[in-house]
């Protein structure tokens, strides 16, 4: 176990499984069935962001002005298609890198925590096979602040009862990196945040993390 680490904090979507696709699918059947326009690029800025910010960005080419009651229904709306498709993720979902990634930083010490934006966490991990896994999990069920506010990873850290500095950060959105840095955690990036170079460690794969830890 490194000194400067005790805790390793793991965004779930993108991070640890890849629920990207799904998102999308959702997102595009709820902004197709009122008229407004969304492509992959537009997916890419939801990354890491709540499911009503994430709205609000979908909502910016829309040219009306929705109630928030109307707007609550279309996030539900979305939800209930994006959770028909989480029904097909299996522990099939979990690679073989990421499953003995984690076995090899428990093994090490570590512990291990989830930190979420994500209120569908429980059910996603339970498909996954994850569920029980971590030692703390922090997810949209327990926040007021979507990343890049440190909330998640900030609660994530005080049910593992250690210090935010002990705990390292794996994100693979800017906001999640940010969000970290906001919460004085280091961060370990992966996907479009390595690639901006968001974070502390920039890394190709999620085994990378074996040569940090
Ligand atoms: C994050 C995803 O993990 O969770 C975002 O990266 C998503 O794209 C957010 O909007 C909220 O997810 P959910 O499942 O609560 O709608
Ligand atoms: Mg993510």
């Amino acid at each position: 176990m490194s000194k400067e680490f005790e805790a390793v904090i793991f965004d779930l979507d993108g991070v640890i499984c890849f629920t990207d696709e799904y998102h999308y699918q959702a997102w595009k059947a709820m902004a197709d069935g009122i008229g407004v326009y969304f492509d992959r690029e537009i997916n890419n800025r939801l990354r890491g962001v709540s499911r009503m910010a994430s709205l609000e960005i979908i909502l910016e080419r829309c040219d009306e002005k929705l109630s928030d009651e109307r707007k609550e229904e279309l996030a539900a709306q979305k939800n209930e298609l994006y959770k028909k498709l989480l029904v097909q993720m299996s522990p099939a979902d979990l690679s073989d890198e990421v499953r003995n990634g984690l076995n090899e930083l428990r093994a090490r010490g570590y512990k291990l925590a989830i930190g979420s934006s994500s209120k569908n966490t429980p059910f996603i991990l339970k498909q996954i096979g994850l569920d029980g896994f971590f030692d703390a999990v922090s997810d949209g069920n327990n926040i007021t602040k979507s990343k890049p506010d440190p909330e998640v990873f900030l609660k994530a850290a005080e049910m593992l009862g250690i210090a935010p500095e002990k705990c390292l950060v794996v994100e693979d959105a800017i906001a999640g990196a940010d969000a970290a840095h906001a919460g004085g955690m280091k961060a370990a990036c992966l996907g479009d945040a390595a690639k901006a170079g968001a974070g502390d460690y920039n890394m190709t794969t999620f085994g990378d993390l074996l040569n940090i830890l």
